[in-house]
């Protein structure tokens, strides 16, 4: 894998699921035509750390997994969950003019605008059609709920690009919908698909809005901080196209020169070394650190909020640990 995984204990534990996942989703990127197989298999070979179907699994009742009929519609809500995923992360980086993704070059710098376009909608469609074997026009309601926010989500980006005005509630929003919402869905699905009832599904699915508000925060740092042999991408991409993001509001709230330095580092025509020196001088500022303690509050209340009531026998240690690497993963 090109990242780092973040809890390997619990990936170990649910090696079989997550394996036959795996496999689940090989056969849906397959397709006759080879132009379109090849950039959506390649995309799947590159790795990524299966951290959503992880968590339908984990929050599936104990003892869903052990029915072989439960267990077949968890893999295909798994598989389906991931697939949106991946749809999302090759036109998101077409839109994000991103050319690292997993270690590897994007589908659209390697193969062009058109076939990212073209891949993304191959692995949205191949989703829903994966997703109906598990027989429940809701759980089909919900991906397309999730779906339907990731692109609104994505809208709200590109309509605030370059604008370093932007409030901290109005990127909040946006995380809720770019990311949190297919977390959310992940843990629905698993808790609903396993036969929980509606209180602890709504309860795991609050669980997975907050870990994945963290995530987006957390991702959002490491675009200033991370290195890319352990992301897996180039640092600076949210800098270069004009995504204001949360350390950036915060350090432009604590020191307001830094204003002029962020707008001269949009574009792809900013010099690198002064982007490089941004990303160094944002990563050791206090609105990274700021940044990091608003994302530690979502893990609390994730963790408390969800995993503190019912749950229908959803695995909390391993959830407990997922909360906890994302986290660590950023440390
Ligand atoms: C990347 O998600 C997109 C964000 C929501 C920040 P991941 O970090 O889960 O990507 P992979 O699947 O492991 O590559
Ligand atoms: C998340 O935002 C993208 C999606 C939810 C598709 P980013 O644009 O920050 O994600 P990365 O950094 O490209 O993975
Ligand atoms: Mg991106
Ligand atoms: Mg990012």
């Amino acid at each position: 894998m090109s990242s780092a995984t973040p809890v390997p204990a619990v990936q170990h534990r649910y090696g079989a699921l997550l394996e036959s996942c795996e496999q689940r989703l090989r056969e849906a990127a397959q397709d006759s035509a080879a132009a379109v197989a090849e950039p959506a298999l390649s995309t799947l070979r590159a790795g990524g750390k299966r951290g959503r179907p992880l968590l339908v699994f984990c929050c599936a009742p104990s003892g869903a997994l052990e029915d072989e009929e439960t267990r077949e519609r968890l893999l295909d809500a798994a598989a389906a969950v991931e697939l949106v995923h991946m749809a999302t992360l090759v036109h998101d980086d077409l839109l994000d003019g991103a050319t690292l993704r997993r270690g590897r070059p994007t589908v659209s710098a390697q193969r062009g605008p058109a076939a990212a376009v073209q891949t993304g909608d191959f692995l949205f469609a191949r989703a829903f059609s994966v997703l109906t074997r598990a027989g429940s026009p809701q759980a089909v309601a919900h991906l397309a709920g999730a779906a339907l926010d990731l692109s609104q989500g994505e809208l709200d980006q590109q309509r605030s690009a370059f604008d370093l005005d932007l409030a901290e509630a109005g990127y909040l929003a946006r995380c809720r919908r770019k990311t949190a919402a297919l977390f959310a869905v992940a843990c629905r699905l698993g808790a609903e698909l396993g036969g929980a009832g509606p209180e602890a599904a709504a309860r795991l699915a609050g669980f997975g809005e907050g870990v994945g508000m963290a995530f987006q925060i957390f991702d959002d740092i490491l675009d200033l901080a991370g290195d890319p042999a352990s992301t897996g991408k180039r640092r600076g991409t949210d800098l270069r196209d004009g995504t204001t993001t949360l350390p950036l509001i915060l350090a432009m709230a604590a020191e307001p020169a830094l204003r002029a330095r962020i707008a001269a580092a949009a574009g792809e025509d900013a010099p690198r070394d002064a982007v490089e020196a941004l990303c160094d001088d944002l990563a050791a500022h206090a609105g990274s650190r700021d940044a990091r303690a608003r994302a530690l509050a979502y893990v609390a209340t994730a963790r408390a909020g969800a995993l503190e009531g019912p749950v229908d026998g959803a695995d909390v240690d391993a959830l407990t640990e997922i909360a906890d690497g994302v986290v660590d993963r950023y440390s």
